[in-house]
């Protein structure tokens, strides 16, 4: 069958979108697959159906792609997706919504406050201690982010956020080590691939050392011990099956330094895929390459 790549798109991260359909592009192309590029910012959805597409693969990422809204149109013109569903796909988008949820089943995610005012950001501060994580709720890519080490520091930082989303979360700062974890598949088949642990120069891992730079270093293997490797993997699939994610995800998890304890920041429900991307990064290590990512996420496209 005819295969669109959606890419592109309405959402901040649509660099990054671009970079990772063009990737998935070549792959299913050099495979044989009847692949096109399509991009939602200059086409509409419903000529999916007018152009005979069978079924999609979402290389979008942030809003308007990764939030459910592409994935509910995609349902309503009966075009199978790749990835989650439009519950899934819009929860794990709101970080704030994700981590209610995985408090609320007591999974392990950084202490944090909702704040609508730079106001409240500095109270969240007093709260959660320095220095504090200040984002937006629904952005990707660290787009938005700011580091809070002084009160003098909130105004901006709320402002940066607010531009961004309206929700904007406040979140504790977990000194440690920087790991991501991917999962495949679905339900109780939902496993996680190797772990990925990061090391940014002075620990920024920003927009620019994820896709630009060449100064961020990758381990994978993580070279964590095997038992800490294994028991943060299985949070990480409890975290996605609760989400009620499927086709794959990733999530992004901090070590802390002085206990080892991991804590969950988000799930990605539409992982990058260029070339600095983490989940081709992983699965490479488990013996499975970009081409055959792809494909098999193809394969299991559904509605
Ligand atoms: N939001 C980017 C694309 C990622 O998580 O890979
Ligand atoms: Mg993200």
């Amino acid at each position: 069958g005819k295969v669109a790549v959606l890419m592109g798109g309405h959402s901040a991260e649509r660099e990054v979108s671009l970079m990772s359909g063009q990737g998935v592009l070549d792959a299913l192309t050099s495979q044989g697959v009847d692949a096109h590029a399509f991009d939602p910012a200059e086409r509409s959805l419903d000529e999916l159906r007018r152009d005979g597409f069978d079924r999609c693969f979402i290389a979008l990422h942030g809003r308007f792609g990764e939030d459910g809204t592409v994935q509910g149109a995609l349902e309503l013109l009966h075009v199978p997706y790749t990835g989650s569903g439009v519950m899934a796909s819009a929860i794990a988008m709101d970080k704030i919504m994700t981590k209610r949820i995985w408090r609320f089943e007591g999974l392990p995610t950084p202490d944090w406050r909702l704040v609508s005012s730079a106001d409240e950001t500095r109270a969240a501060l007093a709260a959660l201690g320095a220095p504090m994580i200040v984002k937006p709720s629904r952005e990707g890519s660290t787009i938005g982010l700011t580091k809070v080490t002084s009160v003098e520091q909130c105004d901006a930082a709320f402002e940066l956020a607010a531009r961004c989303d309206p929700l904007v979360l406040c979140e504790e700062f977990i000194e440690g080590d920087e790991t991501t974890c991917p999962v495949l598949g679905e339900g109780a088949a939902a496993e996680a691939l190797p772990l990925i642990r990061i090391v940014a120069p002075e620990g920024n891992y920003d927009y620019q050392n994820k896709y630009f730079t060449d100064v961020t270093q990758y381990h994978c293997p993580s070279g964590l011990p095997e038992a800490e490797e294994r028991e943060i993997q299985r949070i990480v699939v409890q975290a996605y099956r609760t989400l009620g994610c499927s086709g794959w995800g990733r999530a992004d998890v901090m070590i802390r330094k002085k206990d080892r304890k991991p804590f969950l920041l988000e799930m990605n429900t539409s992982p990058g895929m260029t070339g600095h991307s983490l989940v081709p990064m992983s699965a490479r290590a488990a013996g499975i390459s970009y081409e055959q990512l792809c494909l098999w996420l193809v394969a299991q496209a559904s509605l």
